[in-house]
C-alpha cells in the first residue's frame, strides 16, 4: 500500500521569471509565426540538412581542422579531407548562413562559438551528438510513421529488430560517440546537481545507469565522506573505469557491468537515477524503480534527475516536447509530466517528497523515499527485457532481509 501525499515544488526566483517570460513571449511569437507560416514550415524541412552538414563536417575532420589551423580556404579544408571543393564549399556557405561558421572578407572560413561545441576536445562538445545523429537519427526517423502503427521503434525497424542498447553493443564507434556525448552534457548538470542537493549525509551512492562517471566523480569530489558504485552496461563500464582511474578515485568507486532489469546494488544510503528513466517506456521504468526499491534500505533516499515535460523553464516546453519525440522513435521511451512519474513511484514503493527545478532546463532533482509495498500482491509487469527471478519475487522492509551493500 502506498500513501498519496502531495511533494513539494521547489522554484527558484530565476525560475519562476524564465517560466513567466516563456508564456508571456509565447503568444507574441504565435502571431509573428502566423504571419509567415511558409518560413517556419520551410524551417521545419530544413533540419536534417542542417544536421546531415554539421554531420559531414564533423565525420571528415573539417571542424578540428579549422581549430588546428584556423581559416582556411575551402580549398585547403576539401585538400584535407579529400573531398569535392565545390560540394564542400556548398555546406560551408549554408552553415556559414546560419551562424555555425563565419566566412572573411578574403573567403576564408573559421570557426564560431557555435562549431565550436563541435569539436572533439571541447569540454562542452556536441561531438557526438553529431555523430549520433549522422550515424543513426536521421537515417532512421524514415520509419516513424511505422512505429506509430507498431508500436516498434524506428532504430528497431531499421536494424532487423535490434534496440538502440542491442544497436550500440555491435556498433562500438556510435556507442562511444553516445557515451562520450553523455558524460560531456553530465559535466554541464553536475556541478548544479551537487550545488543544488545536499550530499553531505551520504556515505554510500549508486548511480544507476552512471555511464562513464561524470555524475558520480562530481558527488565524490564534492563529499569526501562518500563511496559509490556505478552500475552500468558492461561495454559501458570499462571505460568508467577508467575514468574514475584518471580522477584518481578509483579506491572511492566501484563499477558494476550488469542490468539494472536482473538487480541493483543493495542498501546503499543514496541512489541516483540520471536521465534513464525517460528512455524506457512505463512497463520498463516500473522494472527498474521496483529493482532500485528492493535494493534499498528503509531509509535509503533515492534522486531521479532527468526534465519533466512542465518543468522547462529556460525553452518553454520546447527542447522536451521534442526530446519526447526523440525518445518515442528510438527507445520507446517518453518525457513524463509530473503526475506520471508521481503515478509510477507510487505503484512501485515510492513518495515524492519533493521536486526541485534547477537553473538548468532538463535537470530537474526529484527527492524520493520509499514506502511499504508487498510486489507479491502485484501482477508481474509484462515486458521485452528478460526479468531476473528476483526481480518478480520479494521486496521487504526489513533492514538485513537482504545483502547490504557495504562500501569497503
Ligand atoms: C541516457 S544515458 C544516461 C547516463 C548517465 N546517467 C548520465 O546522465 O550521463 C542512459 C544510460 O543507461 C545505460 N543503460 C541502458 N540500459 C541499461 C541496462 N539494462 N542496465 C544498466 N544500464 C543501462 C546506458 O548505457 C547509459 O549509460
Amino acid at each position: 500500500m502506498t500513501v498519496d501525499t502531495p511533494f513539494r515544488v521547489e522554484r527558484s526566483f530565476l525560475a519562476r521569471c524564465l517560466s513567466l517570460l516563456g508564456r508571456a513571449v509565447r503568444p507574441l511569437v504565435r502571431k509573428i509565426v502566423y504571419r509567415n507560416p511558409h518560413a517556419l514550415v520551410m524551417w521545419t524541412f530544413l533540419g536534417p540538412l542542417v544536421s546531415s552538414s554539421v554531420y559531414s563536417l564533423v565525420k571528415l575532420g573539417v571542424i578540428d581542422d579549422l581549430k588546428t589551423n584556423g581559416p582556411k580556404t575551402t580549398k585547403d579544408l576539401a585538400d584535407a579531407a579529400i573531398v569535392d571543393e565545390d560540394s564542400l564549399y556548398r555546406i560551408l556557405r549554408a552553415l556559414a548562413s546560419i551562424g555555425y561558421l563565419n566566412q572573411l572578407a578574403d573567403g576564408r572560413f573559421e570557426l564560431t562559438p557555435v562549431s565550436e561545441l563541435l569539436l572533439q576536445d571541447h569540454p562542452e562538445s556536441f561531438h557526438g551528438m553529431a555523430t549520433l545523429y549522422g550515424d543513426v537519427v536521421v537515417s532512421d526517423m524514415s520509419n516513424f510513421p511505422e512505429t506509430l502503427k507498431t508500436g516498434t521503434s524506428v532504430v528497431e525497424l531499421n536494424n532487423g529488430g535490434k534496440t538502440f542498447w542491442q544497436l550500440l553493443e555491435q556498433q562500438p564507434v556510435t556507442a562511444g560517440a553516445f557515451d562520450r556525448q553523455m558524460a560531456t552534457w553530465t559535466q554541464l548538470h553536475a556541478a548544479t546537481v551537487t550545488k543544488s542537493y545536499d550530499f553531505s549525509s551520504a556515505r554510500s551512492v549508486v548511480d544507476i545507469g552512471g555511464g562513464r562517471g561524470t555524475m558520480m566523480r562530481e558527488i565524490l569530489v564534492a563529499n569526501p565522506q562518500a563511496k559509490g558504485v556505478i552500475l552500468d552496461r558492461p561495454e559501458v563500464v570499462i571505460q568508467t573505469k577508467q575514468q574514475m582511474e584518471q580522477a584518481g578515485l578509483a579506491d572511492r568507486c566501484e563499477c558494476v557491468g550488469g542490468s539494472f532489469f536482473e538487480s541493483v546494488p543493495e542498501g546503499a544510503d543514496l541512489y541516483v537515477i540520471k536521465h534513464v528513466l525517460h528512455d524506457w517506456d512505463d512497463q520498463h521504468a516500473v522494472q527498474i524503480l521496483r529493482n532500485v526499491r528492493k535494493a534499498m534500505r528503509p531509509d535509503s533516499r533515492l534522486l531521479i534527475i532527468e526534465g519533466l515535460v512542465e518543468h522547462d523553464y529556460a525553452f518553454g516546453e520546447f527542447f522536451r516536447t521534442w526530446w519526447d519525440i526523440l525518445q518515442l522513435s528510438h527507445t520507446l521511451g517518453r518525457s513524463r509530466t509530473a503526475e506520471q512519474m508521481k503515478s509510477m513511484l507510487q505503484r512501485t514503493g515510492f513518495r515524492l517528497d519533493s521536486l526541485k527545478p534547477t537553473s538548468l532546463p532538463d535537470v530537474l532533482i526529484l527527492e524520493i523515499r520509499p514506502v511499504p509495498i508487498d510486489f507479491e500482491d502485484e501482477a508481474p509487469e509484462k515486458a521485452d527485457e528478460p526479468l531476473a527471478e528476483s526481480t518478480l519475487v520479494r521486496a521487504t522492509d526489513e533492514p538485513g532481509s537482504s545483502a547490504q551493500w557495504t562500501p569497503e
